[in-house]
């Protein structure tokens, strides 16, 4: 397991403009899109269907939440500090006819409430996901599933660990006590 106080560049592309600032790029998360072909390994390994209600911790464009939608009806919300992402993540579910199915909030991971989901994604920076690893811990101590790209869940086994090759050997953390 990587030493959550240890840095290096984590990202090798950052796709928008963005208003979290470079300098504090070791503490906050910019925006860099999870690849579309991580996602479907993460909602296939998370094991959702409808019933499920799925959280994106920093969703960026959504593109998780939406995703799990068109591909098994899962319900979610997707909440993210830039207001900006939360218009593109809201126009893309309708464009994608999931909007029914979905909620975009513009809000801080510190504030949002899990009690309704059942799964959640995380792709936040190592100290980001500390601030929130309480939470998490409660979360998948009442049964919840989690996966995170490329940061996992510091102090938690994962059930289950799948390297990406492709993705500049970043890799996927599942956490699901159910399997
Ligand atoms: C690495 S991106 C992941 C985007 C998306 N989940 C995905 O995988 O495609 C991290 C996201 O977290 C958002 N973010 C950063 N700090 C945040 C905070 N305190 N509360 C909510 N979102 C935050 C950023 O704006 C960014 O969109």
């Amino acid at each position: 397991m990587e030493n959550d106080d240890a840095w290096s560049p984590p990202f090798h592309e950052v796709e928008t403009q963005t208003a979290v600032p470079y300098g504090d790029l070791h503490a906050l998360s910019p925006f860099v899109a999870t690849p579309q072909k991580a996602i479907d390994i993460i909602l296939e390994n998370l094991d959702l269907d409808s019933k499920d209600f799925l959280v994106d911790l920093g969703c960026g464009h959504g593109t998780i939440n939406i995703t799990a939608a068109k591909k098994y009806s899962v319900p979610g919300l997707g909440v993210d500090i830039e207001s900006e992402l939360i218009s593109i993540a809201e126009e893309q579910a309708i464009q994608d006819g999931v909007q029914h199915l979905l909620q975009f909030k513009t809000q801080d991971v510190l504030e949002t409430d899990l009690s309704c989901a059942t799964a959640v994604v995380s792709f936040l920076v190592p100290r980001h996901l500390k601030q929130v690893a309480d939470k998490l811990k409660t979360f998948l101590n009442s049964g919840g599933k989690l996966a995170c790209y490329h940061y996992p869940l510091q102090g938690v086994e994962p059930t289950k660990v799948i390297k990406l090759k492709e993705e500049f050997n970043k890799s996927i953390f599942i956490y699901n006590n159910k399997k």
